[in-house]
């Protein structure tokens, strides 16, 4: 199948969080399959440009429709992680994506109903013609209605389109009247079945807008296909979601093996497989020297936290965990940005208490290469999340050998089994859960962790080389993604013949 993805991240050229990381994963695992997958993405100012290969300006200018005019985008091409990607720089005077960063702009929703626009102006103006457009989140959610308004007219009618929400919070509401920047009939769309969002009858949801004219609707794994059907979870789609739950459905995401390996990461201090957990302990030393922390107990566990620091994420749990791990006599490291101001003060403030400490530390932005060296060195690592779509943290410190200790949620729920909990059998137990997103809850998976590892290091030891070797690669998932492709591409063309 020729397969085009369509996002506003990808790893680790353009990465904010876990989607960057599923566009180039499941991108390469289904490439592995034997599929042609190509990738579209916008270009960024702030990417990481020397991660991307053979980075040249193609001979076609792109003029995409936008605001009553025609504006022309320069497209280039690159090689990401092996991945073939096309980057879209629109020649637009609001300089879309030349801003210093990805999103969180005034002008959000212009910039990428602009470029999904561009996107399928793309695809039709190069000749290509996609088995399937895969689409992700509110950014390229766009895609769907103009495909069906404008695009599948306009002769792109052999591809399907498969959209994957990859969290609900996020849908990019505005105004009804901002839908016709990018050609879309907001006459047509503003309506309850269609793209009008449920709470907000003058403004349009571009999530409903893709999950209403998609083949295909995808979420990231089965307990949060579930959660968002229900009032509670669905923050406001959930009505929507049962209307089209036929072509609704929930895939584990997986993680990138080749990305996420102790044995070869280049980023440690020490490699290390799960039959040498002396290099892991080399790790911890290394880490703990480099952040100032004691190194006087090897046998004493560290908690590790790696997350973007929103209300999602539990952060008044995280905060919780950080002092009650201290007074368990464990050490904690957290790496961690917040895009909400004030969430970024608070932590800011407990970094600053904590300066002294030799027991913990705070670092309180993003850095891809220290996380790997977290990952390596912690003997746990929290996640205490509200709700979590998918979460690939909890996958990553496991295959670095640190425990995971979550909140049966989403994802996590879908991933994580308790080691304690008798009713699953033996093989998948690999955790610590808790259910209550309340202190309490959490305070009693954390310390029944470090009974665990006070008290039983050969049991201990055990767990860390048994989730090492657990398999949370992207080959069942694309297995999955692949089926779903090609029954959708197959009915297509019952349907023509
Ligand atoms: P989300 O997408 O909701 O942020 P995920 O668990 O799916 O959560 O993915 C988070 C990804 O972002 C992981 O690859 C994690 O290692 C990475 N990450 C999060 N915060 C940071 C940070 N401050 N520095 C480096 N990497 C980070
Ligand atoms: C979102 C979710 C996270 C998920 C990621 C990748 O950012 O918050 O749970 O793992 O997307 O699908």
């Amino acid at each position: 199948l020729h397969v085009i993805h369509i996002a506003a991240e990808m790893a680790p050229v353009a990465k904010v969080g876990g989607l960057g990381d599923v566009i180039s994963g499941l991108g390469k695992a289904l490439q592995k399959r034997g599929h042609l997958v190509e990738i579209i993405l916008p270009k960024y100012d702030c990417m990481e440009y020397d991660r991307i290969s053979d980075l040249k300006a193609i001979d076609l200018v792109v003029e995409s429709y936008f605001e009553g005019k025609l504006y022309k985008n320069k497209i280039w091409t690159g090689v990401v992680e092996g991945l073939p990607v096309y980057f879209i720089e629109p020649l637009h005077p609001a300089k879309f994506f030349w801003r210093g960063e990805y999103y969180g702009e005034h002008d959000d929703f212009k910039r990428f109903s602009f470029f999904s626009r561009a996107a399928l102006e793309l695809l039709l103006q190069t000749g290509k013609r996609p088995d399937i457009i895969h689409c992700h989140d509110w950014q390229t959610a766009f895609i769907a209605p103009l495909y069906w308004d404008i695009y599948n007219p306009k002769g792109l009618n052999s591809a399907r389109i498969c959209f994957t929400c990859h969290n609900f919070e996020y849908q990019g509401t505005a105004p009804a009247s901002e839908l016709a920047a990018c050609g879309l009939n907001v006459h047509q769309l503003n309506r309850p079945d269609r793209m009008q969002d449920n709470s907000a009858h003058d403004r349009v949801n571009p999530v409903k807008g893709a999950v209403v004219f998609s083949n295909i609707v995808t979420t990231v794994s089965p307990t949060y296909a579930g959660e968002v059907r229900t009032a509670e979870g669905g923050k406001g789609l959930h009505s929507t979601l049962v209307s089209h739950s036929k072509k609704f459905i929930g895939i584990l995401n997986g993680i990138d093996g080749g990305a996420w390996n102790p044995s070869t990461d280049s980023l440690l201090a020490v490699q290390y497989s799960s039959n040498d957990l002396q290099g892991k302990a080399q790790n911890k030393t290394a880490i703990r020297r480099q952040l100032g922390l004691s190194t006087a107990k090897l046998r004493q566990p560290l908690v590790g936290c790696i997350t973007r620091l929103v209300p999602q994420k539990g952060v008044h749990l995280i905060r919780h965990a950080i002092y009650r791990t201290l007074e368990l006599g464990g050490q904690f490291v957290l790496l961690g940005s917040s895009p909400v101001p004030h969430i970024q003060q608070e932590f800011e403030g407990i970094a600053n208490n904590l300066r002294d400490s030799e027991h913990a530390r705070l670092i309180l932005k993003y850095d891809e290469a220290l996380s790997h060296s977290i990952y390596a060195a912690s003997d746990m690592f929290i996640i205490p999340s509200i709700f979590e779509p998918c979460g690939l943290t909890q996958m990553i410190a496991m295959r670095y050998g640190s425990v995971p200790i979550v909140r049966k949620t989403g994802g996590l729920n879908d991933s994580v089994f308790d080691v304690d909990d008798d009713a699953i059998p033996l093989q998948y137990r690999n955790g610590f859960t808790f259910l209550d997103p309340n202190e309490q809850a959490f305070n009693a998976a954390l310390e029944r962790a470090f009974e665990h590892y006070w008290n039983d290091v050969k049991g201990w030891e055990d767990l860390v080389r048994k989730i090492m070797e657990m398999d949370f690669s992207w080959e069942t998932s694309a297995a999955q993604y692949e089926d779903l492709y090609s029954k959708s591409v197959a009915r297509a063309r019952a349907a023509a013949a």
